[in-house]
């Protein structure tokens, strides 16, 4: 197989399930096309013997591991979560994430910060120098007064454009409203954080900062890096 043709989001995923998952573990399953063939990893495992309790990020992560065969717990009823497995959108030098833009930003946050362990998976294309400089800050609201805390949020020196499906707003798990906030530059992301979570109606926001405890990294030579 030529090098292009390697599946890059499937390598890092298996790979970090290969190398973190153990038998008894509770596994946080993310959400994402990378995180999804950790989900079908996961369920291989159980198939071979392995005995999981598993949480999910999102509904959609709940489909998909029933599909797979795995039952899913919810996280109250979960003493820990010994390692989550999740992709993301940006990667920074100091480890730091941008995640949300497949929506699920609020659980994923919860259920990294209940985790001993968050390893995240991504391929080099999400490797940047600095937050922002690829994808927007996803910034979850509530629907009440939308359009105020986004122009609350684009005092912060952003573009914040509400993410739509098809003619209506994109709804999120907890019923709650997405705008995709494009910066400039993001100088500080835990003074941005800051800013944006005193902000009436924010409910969540996409910087990840120091939640990632390991990051694999997948390259087109179908190698596996680790940051940690
Ligand atoms: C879901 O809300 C996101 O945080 C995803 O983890 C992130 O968008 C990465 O998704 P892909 O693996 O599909 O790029």
């Amino acid at each position: 197989m030529e090098p292009h043709a390697l599946n890059l989001k499937k390598i890092v995923a298996e790979k970090a399930v290969d190398d973190y998952v153990k038998d008894g573990m509770t596994v946080g399953l993310g959400t994402g096309s990378t995180s999804e063939y950790a989900v079908r990893r996961v369920g291989e495992l159980l198939k071979s013997g392995f005995n999981l309790r598993c949480v999910a990020t999102s509904r959609r992560t709940e489909d998909l591991a029933r599909d797979c065969g795995i039952g899913i717990s919810d996280i109250d009823d979960v003493s820990r979560i010994d390692v989550t497995i999740d992709g993301a959108d940006e990667v920074d030098p100091n480890k730091q994430l941008i995640k949300g833009l497949g929506g699920a930003l609020l659980r994923e946050k919860i259920v990294a910060a209940a985790s001993l362990t968050e390893v995240i998976v991504v391929d080099e294309s999400k490797i940047v120098e600095k937050l922002g400089v690829k994808t927007p800050v996803p910034v979850e609201v509530v629907p009440f007064g939308h359009k105020k805390t986004a122009y609350a949020l684009e005092k912060q020196g952003c573009e914040a454009v509400l993410r739509m499906c098809g003619d209506d707003p994109f709804v999120t798990d907890a019923g709650n409203y997405i705008y995709d906030c494009r910066f400039k530059s993001i100088e500080s992301p835990f003074f941005l954080e800051s800013r944006i979570d005193i902000i009436p109606g924010v409910v969540e926001n996409g910087l990840f900062l120091n939640t990632a405890d390991i990051i694999l990294v997948s390259h087109p030579d179908g190698t596996v890096t680790k940051i940690e």
